[in-house]
């Protein structure tokens, strides 16, 4: 249910493992003499493209239908797979030559003999979804357009969907990033409440804290800032160097009163 709502709220993001299942009873004969190939050989074998594929549809998280111009309950015979109709088949098919590009640049480049090159698939760049977005990216652009309850509310159902999965970066650190960078931007209340969404979230990291307490900082709230700073010395001694940070806020702190 959640996933079928997230679907309609955010139609440009499709969910990759959905279509995994629907495509396990496709006949082989689909994929037998096929007469449209302009990238891949002519020839390939009905096995290969079939791989090839199924493989486009978990690693770009869309369905056949969206690149195949057909409708969901046409029968398999009647499928016209060779058509070019549909722009994202085309746009798949430019995408195929870019990728053919790049592993022949990167396996250009001279790391001696015996360095073998990772190969770049539709998956480095899309990690499952058509658009590959960062998700700080959807969640800014998503303050300024639909608002901040909004954007909330995308950035907890991407989690709910996505978490563990590699597509985005959910990390603390990550959200305390997107919450300065609102804040910064002049938009300071929503950024502190992208900050208290980030301590919900993930309230035992330090940079949950710190992140918070540079925010506090720059509104001249240098007590909140001293306290967050010090939680996240406690939580995590990797921000040692706040050690001499707090001492200065502190003395500047006293000259004030
Ligand atoms: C991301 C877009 C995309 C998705 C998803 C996709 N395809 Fe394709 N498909 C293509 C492209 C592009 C070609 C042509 C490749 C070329 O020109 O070498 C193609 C070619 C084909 C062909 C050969 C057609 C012909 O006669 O030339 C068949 C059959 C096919 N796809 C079946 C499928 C099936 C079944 C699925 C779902 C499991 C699927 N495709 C998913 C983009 C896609
Ligand atoms: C170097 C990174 C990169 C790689 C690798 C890559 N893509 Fe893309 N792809 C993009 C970007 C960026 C866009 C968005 C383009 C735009 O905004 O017009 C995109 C868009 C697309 C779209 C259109 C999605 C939409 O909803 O508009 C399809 C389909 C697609 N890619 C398929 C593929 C396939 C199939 C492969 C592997 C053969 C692949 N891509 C490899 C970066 C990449």
């Amino acid at each position: 249910m959640r996933k079928k709502k997230l679907l309609m709220c955010i139609p440009s993001i499709s969910i990759g493992i959905l279509t995994v299942t629907a495509h396990a009873q496709i006949p082989m004969e689909v994929f037998q003499n096929p007469k449209n190939l302009k990238v891949l050989a002519p020839d390939i074998s009905p096995e290969e493209l079939r791989a090839r594929m199924f493989s486009f549809g978990q690693q770009v998280g869309i369905r056949c239908s969206k690149c195949h111009d057909f409708k969901p309950d046409t029968p398999f015979a009647e499928r016209d797979y060779a058509s070019d109709k549909k722009e994202l088949k085309r746009v798949a098919r430019e995408m195929m030559l870019i990728v053919q590009d790049m592993n022949s640049a990167v396996s250009a480049i001279d790391r001696g003999p015996d360095h073998k090159a990772i190969t770049v698939q539709c998956v480095t760049c899309h990690r499952g979804v058509n658009q590959p977005r960062q998700i700080e990216e959807i969640i800014e652009s998503s303050v300024r357009e639909d608002g901040l309850t909004s954007a909330i509310e995308q950035y907890r159902e991407l989690r709910e969907v996505w978490y563990g999965t590699g597509t985005y970066n959910f990390s603390a650190w990550r959200l305390g990033g997107i919450a300065q960078s609102i804040f910064d931007n002049g938009d300071t209340e929503s950024g502190m409440q992208v900050h208290a969404l980030n301590l919900e979230l993930n309230g035992n990291d330090g940079s949950v804290y710190f992140h918070r307490a540079e925010s506090y900082e720059k509104q001249g709230r240098i007590e909140d800032a001293i306290t967050d700073f010090e939680r996240a010395l406690e939580l995590d001694d990797s921000f040692g160097f706040l050690k001499g940070r707090i001492p200065r806020l502190k003395e500047q702190l006293g000259e004030k009163k």
